[in-house]
């Protein structure tokens, strides 16, 4: 039973080649319509990446564990990225197929490897989904409440908060508008994703827009004074002192997940070979870019102590009454910014699930294309009523810290996987190879889980809990219906 449970995918070269079609494929990958093109897959990367890790955690970061050095915990954060980036490229470009890292890992490590990655992947994208129409839900409200429309607290607040490490109550009943996007933004990807990804690129811009004029104007009211301590003294583990600034790291991680999405949409992309390291590290170096330059601004703006609220960019912009004007473009556009990146999640997760059941390990019907929309429909619906629940219910920190947990993990499996597919398949055509892998790979992993450890210590329950679930259902119906298992 041990060796078939690490049985791995064969790699195997396209049946046909068309223009930009694949070079290797996965056994068994079927296909959905390949429209995406270069321009479109950077947007999808930036729309998925620029959100509530820049306009929520950065500031409750910077509050609660690092300071002003929360700039250097963007460093690192992006550094470790950077790392991840690269395989993902190489592997995106050489697999151009829907499961991402579940796809990879399939390859490399073998089906209980990949099922245990495709499980956390459900931690990234779905989780990610719900984490930040939790942030939407907080401009939005504020925008609201600054023309006297804002909802009571108790529609607006998940019932529950974590407090150093215990789930409290907190007289919320549900955070409404974080379902309603959720519920708006699966419909969107229910009827295909030409639209949606349309709908990206206009939402892309927006986003860019307000985020320079948050630079440009920002700027001039920044005081150096804010700056000191860069890092404030240590009071206690992950709080303050280098300990936050990684601490820190680990939750503003968050802010560049997303960039790894692109590669799931490489089974749509026009051309693949070229456009997914393009799509995947342009992406990432142009967020790291403005995440410096944003944190740095929005605690030069004001002490750190006062960044700790759900709309922190909004809220340094309240402190300074000329700067009001730009305050509710700010939140318009974030409004908009944190949706696009709602959308991506939710794109995603139901095309993990699509390449897992034609695997055999789940259901078939979550393998269904739409007839009309050609979309994977039935996961999209799962996706969205679970995404719905979790934003309804639960606090923005818990969920950001179970996403980065769930992506650093599958980060750490994707730089492994390069390196052993280096070795067991030296043939398979590269369109992208990762710079001196023995250095590389290592890097990412060994960086990917010392980010992984950071929340870990608090959160190593509920990850427990999470693992075994997903052991129970690979057993219950993945370990009996996989197609590789059964030969087929
Ligand atoms: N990187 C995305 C964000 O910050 C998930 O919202």
């Amino acid at each position: 039973m041990s060796s078939s449970l690490f049985i791995t995918k064969p790699v195997q070269a396209a049946p046909h080649v068309d223009a930009g079609e694949l070079h290797g494929s996965l056994k068994g990958e079927a296909t959905l319509k390949r429209t995406l093109t270069a321009r479109q897959l950077i947007a999808l990367g930036i729309g998925a990446v620029i959100g509530a890790g820049i306009f929520v955690l950065s500031g409750q970061a910077a509050a609660a564990h690092a300071g002003p050095a929360i700039t250097l915990s963007f460093i690192i954060a992006g550094v470790a990225c950077a790392f991840a980036g690269l395989c993902y490229a190489e592997f995106a470009s050489m697999l151009p197929v829907s499961g991402s890292a579940y796809s990879y890992s399939y390859a490399t490590l073998g089906e209980i490897v990949a099922w245990f990655i495709g499980w956390n992947l459900v931690l990234e994208y779905m989780f990610a989904g719900s984490t930040v129409a939790v942030g939407w839900s907080g401009y939005l409200n504020s925008l609201l409440q600054s023309v006297g429309l804002g909802l009571p607290d108790s529609l607006a607040t998940a019932p529950f908060n974590v407090v150093d490490g215990k789930l409290i109550s907190t007289g919320g009943w549900v955070n409404l508008p974080a379902v309603a996007i959720i519920v708006a933004i699966s419909w969107l990807c229910y009827i295909g994703i030409q639209q949606s990804a349309t709908v990206n690129s206009i939402i892309v811009a927006i986003k860019l827009v307000v985020i320079f004029l948050f630079v440009a104007f920002g700027i001039k009211y920044v005081n150096p004074a804010n700056w000191h301590p860069f890092i404030p003294d240590a009071q206690g583990p992950g709080k303050f002192g280098f300990g936050g600034v990684v601490r820190g790291a680990a939750i503003v991680f968050f802010a560049y997940i997303g960039f790894d999405a692109v590669s799931t949409a490489a089974g749509e992309a026009k051309n693949p070979q070229r456009d997914m390291p393009i799509g995947i590290l342009g992406s990432l170096f142009f967020c790291t870019l403005v995440y410096i330059i944003v944190a740095a601004v929005l605690t030069g703006m004001l002490p750190y102590g006062q960044l700790g609220t759900p709309k922190p960019v909004a809220t340094v912009l309240e402190a300074y009454p000329a700067l009001n004007w730009l305050r509710m473009i700010v939140e318009i556009g974030a409004i908009a910014g944190l949706s696009s990146v709602i959308l991506v999640m939710l794109m995603s997760q139901p095309r993990i699930f699509y390449s897992m059941a034609q695997d055999g390990l789940l259901p078939p019907t979550f393998a269904k294309v739409h007839p009309k929309y050609q979309t994977p429909y039935f996961g999209t619906l799962i996706v969205g009523i679970c995404a719905a629940v979790l934003a309804g219910l639960l606090p923005i920190n818990l969920l950001g810290d179970l996403v980065s947990m769930g992506t650093l993990l599958a980060f750490a499996v994707v730089s492994a996987g390069v390196l052993i597919l280096r070795k067991t398949r030296p043939d398979i055509p590269r369109p992208f190879r990762v710079p001196a892998p023995t250095i590389t790979c290592p890097l990412g992993v060994v960086s990917c889980l010392y980010l992984f450890w950071q929340p870990f210590s608090e959160n190593w329950r509920i990850m427990l809990g999470w693992t075994v679930l997903g052991f129970f259902i690979y057993f219950g119906y993945g370990y009996r219906h996989s197609r590789l298992r059964k030969g087929g």
